[in-house]
């Protein structure tokens, strides 16, 4: 038995790696391109470890797909590579159609082929677990109820665009061809690992630097926040127990404004690591809003927990301080990534050898 994990270099991929083996025997084949999100830094406590198998690669090299299935013959397909920063998909959207879209589409591709070799057990037991994001439900009015899995689709950011499309194929994988799909549907994950041009892990390495905290317009935008070791024993539940084609959200039960979010992070940093200069919020500053800012989400999360019995153990306020305490701890992670030094892991740990 082995899993193929597409994007586990990255934040939620590496969370999800580093937990699966260190509960479970199965082995790991973990296919990362290593963008700039992907950092083998995260793995570096699985150096060694024969269950880990990294491939340097990418999901839209049906090749490179054709031979690991082949060789590796995996019991499921874990897929988290994607582009993932909304402001980046403003920037420049390209890269979220290629990987999102056609990456996913050729990641579908191949694991068919690949299923349709298998016969018997095997062959009913695959899976292509689906990772996906809140994001593509929308934007909801503050009063609205929150999103359930029927929640028609309204995506407004090139990268919700873009992870919208890739369900639909994963859902039409399923219905025309009856590929063993399942797709999760989650709300702003938070904690260790997480780069940091993302909400959270910016206001905690710029408040430490003395800069900026830039909040985006009025900073009342609303998010569901989950810690990241949540959203795996999610993915591990709905791996183990969900129903075959069917779509689960996952969610912490947490709406919070950003605003409140940054002065979280800030009061932390007050008690945790104090400022000769004074309240690390003296540093916040209102910048120029996103453009096509989604205004609120939120998770009904309802699903998951009466048909698989998953809830977050993590309440907002352990996992945040869980969180800023592994930046405290790990000055030097936050340095590699800054310098880019993380880039040159890949040399230095493995061509080198
Ligand atoms: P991330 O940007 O931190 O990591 C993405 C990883 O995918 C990186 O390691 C990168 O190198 C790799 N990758 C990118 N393009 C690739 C390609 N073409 N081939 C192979 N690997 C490639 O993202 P993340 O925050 O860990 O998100 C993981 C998944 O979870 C994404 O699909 C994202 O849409 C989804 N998601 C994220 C959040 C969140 O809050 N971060 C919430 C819900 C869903
Ligand atoms: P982000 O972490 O980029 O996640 P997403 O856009 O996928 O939800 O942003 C979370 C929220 O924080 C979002 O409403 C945008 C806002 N934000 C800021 O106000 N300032 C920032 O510097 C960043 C990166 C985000």
């Amino acid at each position: 038995m082995t899993l193929l994990v597409t994007g586990g270099a990255g934040f939620i991929g590496s969370n999800f790696v580093l937990d699966w083996l260190a509960q479970s025997d199965e082995p790991v084949v973990d296919l990362d391109a290593l963008t700039y999100a992907g950092n083998l830094q995260n793995l570096a406590s699985l150096e060694g470890d024969a269950r880990h198998v990294f491939v340097h690669g990418d999901i839209g090299d049906r090749a490179l797909l054709d031979r690991l299935l082949a060789e590796h013959r995996p019991r499921a397909v874990l897929h988290f590579a994607a582009e993932s920063h909304v402001d980046r998909s403003i920037h420049g959207p390209g890269a979220f159609i290629k990987t999102n879209i056609e990456g996913t589409f050729t990641l579908l591709e191949a694991t068919r082929a690949y299923w349709s070799t298998l016969q018997g057990d095997a062959k009913a037991a695959l899976r292509f677990h689906h990772v996906s994001t809140d994001e593509v439900y929308g934007s909801l009015t503050p009063d609205a109820p929150a999103f359930t899995e029927s929640h028609p689709y309204a995506p407004n950011s090139p990268y919700s665009a873009s992870k919208a499309a890739s369900d639909h194929l994963v859902r039409a994988w399923h219905h025309t061809y009856g590929l063993p799909v399942l797709t999760t549907n989650c709300s702003n994950n938070y904690g260790p690992f997480h780069f940091p041009e993302k909400l959270i892990p910016l206001m905690i390495v710029n408040a430490l630097a003395g800069k900026p905290l830039p909040i985006y317009g009025d900073g009342l935008q609303v998010r569901d926040w989950l810690y990241v070791g949540d959203h795996c024993s999610a993915i591990r539940a709905v791996l183990a127990r969900g129903q075959v084609g069917e779509v689960y959200n996952i969610g912490g039960w947490n709406e919070m404004p950003n605003r409140d979010i940054v002065h979280t992070v800030c009061a932390l940093l007050d008690e945790l690591r104090p400022s000769s200069e004074g309240p690390y919020a003296r540093l916040i500053t209102h910048v120029k809003d996103r453009p096509g800012h989604d205004r609120r989400y939120a998770i009904d999360a309802r699903k998951i927990e009466r048909e698989l019995g998953w809830r977050p153990a993590e309440t907002f306020a352990s996992g945040i301080r869980k969180t800023v305490m592994w930046y405290l701890d790990h000055a030097d992670w936050v340095a590699n990534v800054q310098s880019g030094g993380y880039r040159d892991w890949l040399a230095t740990n493995y061509t080198a050898r």
